[in-house]
């Protein structure tokens, strides 16, 4: 008796223990799409992405890009499904940054909704998405409501 109800203590503090990690990871991260490559041509975001996961909801990814010279410049945009985001078809896409919102600090875009986000940018008609590899995909898990 006495030893299952030690157990049964033992499994309680387990709880807790286990309640206030999931509490502590529930806190929303900033995070720097691409770390220190940030948002440019050629760098792998998807698998960047892969890495990253799981993002939750609130937490904030930030684009950052210089600001557009001649030789090149940045944006990003929303993609409106997978089809959409496989074949980087940027017609029902909706920009959330122009070229000149990733300089400094970066863009902000924070993840709000449980829900596919389909990143990409769109400059050069869609080049920087389907040869540029700047495209990637978060689904944000719901948060727990303690
Ligand atoms: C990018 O990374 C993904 C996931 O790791 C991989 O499947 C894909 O082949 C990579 N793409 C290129 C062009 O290297
Ligand atoms: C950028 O383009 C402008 C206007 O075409 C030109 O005057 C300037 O020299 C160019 N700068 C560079 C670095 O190529």
């Amino acid at each position: 008796m006495a030893f299952s109800q030690g157990n049964a203590q033992k499994g309680f503090i387990l709880l807790l223990l286990t309640a206030s990690l999931l509490v502590l990871m529930s806190e929303a991260k900033t995070i720097v799409v691409g770390g220190s490559n940030g948002w440019n041509f050629g760098f792998n975001y998807t698998d960047w992405a892969i890495k990253n996961s799981p993002f939750y909801i609130n937490d904030k990814l930030v684009f950052k890009y210089a600001a557009p010279s001649n030789t090149s410049a940045h944006n990003v945009y929303l993609l409106p499904n997978l089809w959409s985001f496989i074949n980087c078809d940027f017609r029902k896409a909706r920009v959330v940054a122009n070229a000149n919102q990733g300089s400094g600090k970066g863009f902000e875009f924070v993840l709000k909704q449980w829900r596919p986000y389909y990143f990409a940018c769109a400059v050069n008609n869609g080049v920087h998405c389907s040869q540029g590899q700047m495209k990637f995909f978060a689904i944000p898990w719901p948060r727990r409501h303690y």
